[in-house]
């Protein structure tokens, strides 16, 4: 398709798509979940299934999305109608981007309630209430918090009225500077927070459960829950990074830039459990106590900082910023799809989808107080979303957006576009995602499921 198919422009530099990319995967994902997800899975085991998932499966699906919106140029949902009005692939799969997009939608419903945590917490550090906090205080606080719907509501406001604007205009705009900031100065503080809370906590038993392989503890449900994260934190599945390939220029390699992206991510994932665990173990919380782990964690460490509120400060300011950039990417597709499709502005259809995500979204902070009620499976609204997008929704969608790329869709297509800058990357991609990455990923999925 010709390059003027792409509304929003190409991204002028090559390292612009590098930044924007990694902007969509570097996240909560990866500040917030990943340390609770490795403390509730055991630790090492979690952390080398992990590492492979997102080589041998993410990597792999990750240059799959981006290839196929560089190829294309255009939307997921536009693209695979075309491709089945040419009758390249068959009607049915028009089912998978809007499965896409929806999964996105309803991660945002809950990611948004995290980020206002976030906010919350950067207002704190600046009323001071985050000072000369010990492990029992901040629980207390946290807590509290959590049993304040009000409060938490107005912060999940906030965030979704932010991802709303910024949405609003086009994405090429704006974004990669912001990113471009952003992430060196977040991998930068995350790397002094690390060695400073290894040096002041349990630095030698945070490294022994981090890198420490039980091997009874690798089981096809850590599996699928490390496949799960791997999916989320690349933010692979959901049409995002289609959406980002789709303004890519054709001078960028797809493996490198995607090698980058991942190594950044799985980087600044790993620093983050190095600041929470040396001070799980020095404080004596427990590893396993889930999404508050790093809320009630983090502030004890900006309290033995000196100048440990302004770090503080600027910490949770910079987590915002990094879930902001993660967020805008999970509208991004059925946004620039109702732009694109049905001249919808796109502050309007950004707006209209936002006001749905805002909506599902009080239900999600109610989850956390007043309405903790077991819906299904033992699970509250807020586990029920977070299981099932993780879970089922994104391993499906991945899965089928890769078998999609790999088995459906000629090879010639890809491999024109590809094959220009190095005719190995793509013969090494191709049968990867083909013979390795797809099947270990329903492999997992559906043995993590049925329980083995
Ligand atoms: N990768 C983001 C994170 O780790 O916080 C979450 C995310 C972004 C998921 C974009 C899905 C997505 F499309």
């Amino acid at each position: 398709m010709p390059e003027s198919r792409c509304l929003q422009g190409i991204w002028s530099s090559p390292w612009i798509f590098i930044f924007a990319a990694a902007g969509s995967a570097i996240g909560l994902g990866n500040i917030w979940k990943f340390p609770y997800m490795l403390g509730g899975n055991g630790g090492g085991a979690f952390l080398l299934i992990y590492c492979l998932c997102l080589i041998v499966v993410g990597l792999p699906m990750l240059m799959a999305e981006v290839a196929l919106g560089r190829t294309v140029r255009s939307n997921p949902v536009d693209t695979v109608n075309d491709l089945a009005e040419r009758r390249v692939v068959s009607k049915y799969w028009v089912v998978v981007p809007y499965l896409a997009g929806l999964t996105g939608l309803l991660i945002l419903s809950f990611y948004s309630v995290i980020a206002g945590w976030a906010l919350a917490y950067s207002h704190r550090a600046v009323t001071g209430e985050l000072e000369h906090l010990d492990k029992l205080q901040s629980e207390a606080l946290f807590q509290g918090f959590l049993n304040n719907p009000v409060e938490m509501l107005l912060w999940h406001s906030v965030f979704m009225a932010l991802v709303v604007l910024v949405v609003g205009q086009a994405v090429t705009r704006g974004l990669s500077n912001v990113v471009r900031v952003l992430l060196p100065t977040l991998i930068f503080m995350l790397l002094l927070l690390s060695i400073y809370a290894l040096v002041v906590g349990s630095g030698s038993e945070a490294i022994r459960f981090m890198f420490r392989l039980d091997w009874s503890q690798v089981t096809f449900e850590v599996a699928l829950s490390a496949i799960g994260h791997a999916l989320f934190s690349l933010g692979v599945g959901l049409g995002a990074m289609f959406s980002y390939g789709a303004y890519m220029s054709k001078r960028m390699s797809i493996a490198k830039a995607c090698t980058i992206v991942v190594s950044l991510d799985l980087v600044v994932s790993i620093l983050a459990a190095l600041i929470i665990f040396p001070l799980t173990f020095e404080f004596g919380i427990d590893v396993d106590s889930g999404p508050s782990l790093p809320f009630v964690t983090l502030p004890i460490i900006f309290d033995l900082l000196p100048a440990g509120q302004v770090i503080g400060l600027v910490f949770f300011v910079l987590l915002v910023l990094a879930a902001l950039t993660s967020a805008i990417s999970m509208l991004e597709l059925f946004v620039s799809w109702m732009h694109e499709r049905f001249y919808i502005g796109r502050l309007k259809a950004s707006f209209m989808l936002g006001l749905a995500v805002w909506f599902v979204g009080i239900a999600v902070v109610l989850s956390f107080n007043h309405w903790d009620a077991k819906i299904l499976f033992g699970l509250n609204l807020f586990e029920l979303i977070d299981g099932t997008t993780s879970l089922i929704l994104l391993p499906i969608a991945a899965i089928a957006l890769s078998t999609l790329v790999a088995w459906v869709i000629p090879e010639p297509m890809l491999k024109n576009e590809m094959i220009a800058q190095n005719p190995r990357h793509f013969y090494w991609w191709y049968t990867t995602l083909k013979y390795v990455s797809i099947p270990a990923a329903v492999l997992i999925t559906v043995a993590g499921w049925i329980g083995v």
